[in-house]
């Protein structure tokens, strides 16, 4: 495996053009120079990802993003001091150096400062902006350990392994209007805690915002995965593994892992990919069971994956049985 943690010779692959998947705080990235879009085209390949999805720009200081965004007002500073470092995306008027393949053909770019010291000496090591989308196929289940990248991308030219990431899912999406901030993705910072920065602007609904990229199916595992709180009669629980959180399901399960000890969402959100995975890779298990949670706060965030990983399943389940199968 070529994972290990040379900061400088990643930084060295990121000169020269090639990819290197990092550790950020959320998840793994794949990494290349955000300027260069031969790099960005590989990105897009090696992951198979459709070119209409844009990615995210990650900057290691403030003077990078006046260089990659124009048009910064008062409220981004406010909301860069506030979470920056940290998993907030804000989706910004680009600049002219950004190439299109980035942004997707958008006027606008999404910029974070990632809290994770690998992340922040790779992008100031490699002397530019490091574009990356999460580092897993398209459409798949993201990565929170090396191993995972691993898995998914093993022609990647270079993993940096920084261990387990600690947020577990992706940075929250926002972007600005003359009102405030609108949500384009869910994710460990609520609209509670931008709210007391910069008014929240309710005026249209997330889902008519329709972000590049915001697709109804999304982090699925290669097996079954279903959401279910109540007893489930039809399935086969002894090949089953459920993703269990209150411990209140627990019976009957081929597998059970308990995302937290001590009832605690952020922890759901630490560990709901790693159990996906290590589900997705046991031979025994037939179907994954995620247990929900209510969509408050964080919950939101997770229910948001946990209903995207489920998408395709649930169609596929419809369609052969009709609706309400199980
Ligand atoms: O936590 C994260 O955000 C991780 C780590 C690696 O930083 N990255 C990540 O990237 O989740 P990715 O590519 O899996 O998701 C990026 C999403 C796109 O699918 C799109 O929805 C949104 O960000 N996005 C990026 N640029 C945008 C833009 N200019 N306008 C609207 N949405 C944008
Ligand atoms: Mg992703």
């Amino acid at each position: 495996m070529k994972s290990t943690n040379n900061i400088e010779f990643a930084a060295k692959c990121i000169q020269e053009g090639k990819l290197v998947a990092f550790p950020t705080e959320t998840v793994y990235g794949l990494g290349a120079n955000a300027l260069n879009p031969l790099a960005v085209a590989k990105i897009f390949e090696l992951k198979e990802r459709p070119s209409f999805d844009p990615l995210i720009v990650h900057i290691s200081t403030m003077a990078q993003l006046e260089t990659v965004a124009d048009n910064i007002d008062e409220r981004i500073y406010k909301l860069a001091e506030k979470f920056w470092p940290g998993p907030l995306t804000m989706v910004l008027p680009k600049s002219s150096i950004v190439p299109d393949l980035v942004t997707s053909g958008l006027p606008t770019v999404g910029v974070r400062m990632p809290k994770n010291e690998i992340a922040l000496e790779l992008i100031t090591r490699s002397n530019c902006p490091i574009a990356a989308p999460s580092a897993n196929k398209f459409g798949r289940i993201s990565p929170t350990t090396a191993a995972h990248v691993q898995k998914q991308l093993p022609n990647v030219d270079y993993i940096l392994d920084g261990g387990k990431t600690t947020v577990g899912i992706e940075s929250t999406i926002i972007r600005l209007t003359e009102i405030g901030f609108q949500i384009l993705r869910n994710g460990i910072i609520t609209k509670e805690e931008l709210e007391k920065v910069v008014p929240f602007d309710g005026s249209s609904e997330v889902e008519k915002l329709s972000a590049p990229g915001m697709l109804k199916s999304h982090y699925s595992p290669r097996k079954m995965l279903l959401i279910a709180d109540t007893e489930l009669l039809h399935i086969e629980k002894s090949k089953a593994g459920l993703i269990s959180f209150s411990g209140k399901l627990e019976g009957g399960y081929l597998k059970v892992i308990k995302v937290s000890q001590t009832n605690d969402l952020k922890d759901y959100a630490v560990n709901m990919f790693e159990a996906m995975h290590s589900f997705e890779d046991d031979p025994q298990i037939e179907l994954i069971i995620a247990e929900p949670v209510p969509s408050e706060g964080i919950g939101i965030a997770i229910m948001d994956r946990l209903r995207k990983a489920e998408y395709d399943w649930r169609e596929f389940l419809n369609s052969s049985y009709g609706a309400d199968t199980l």
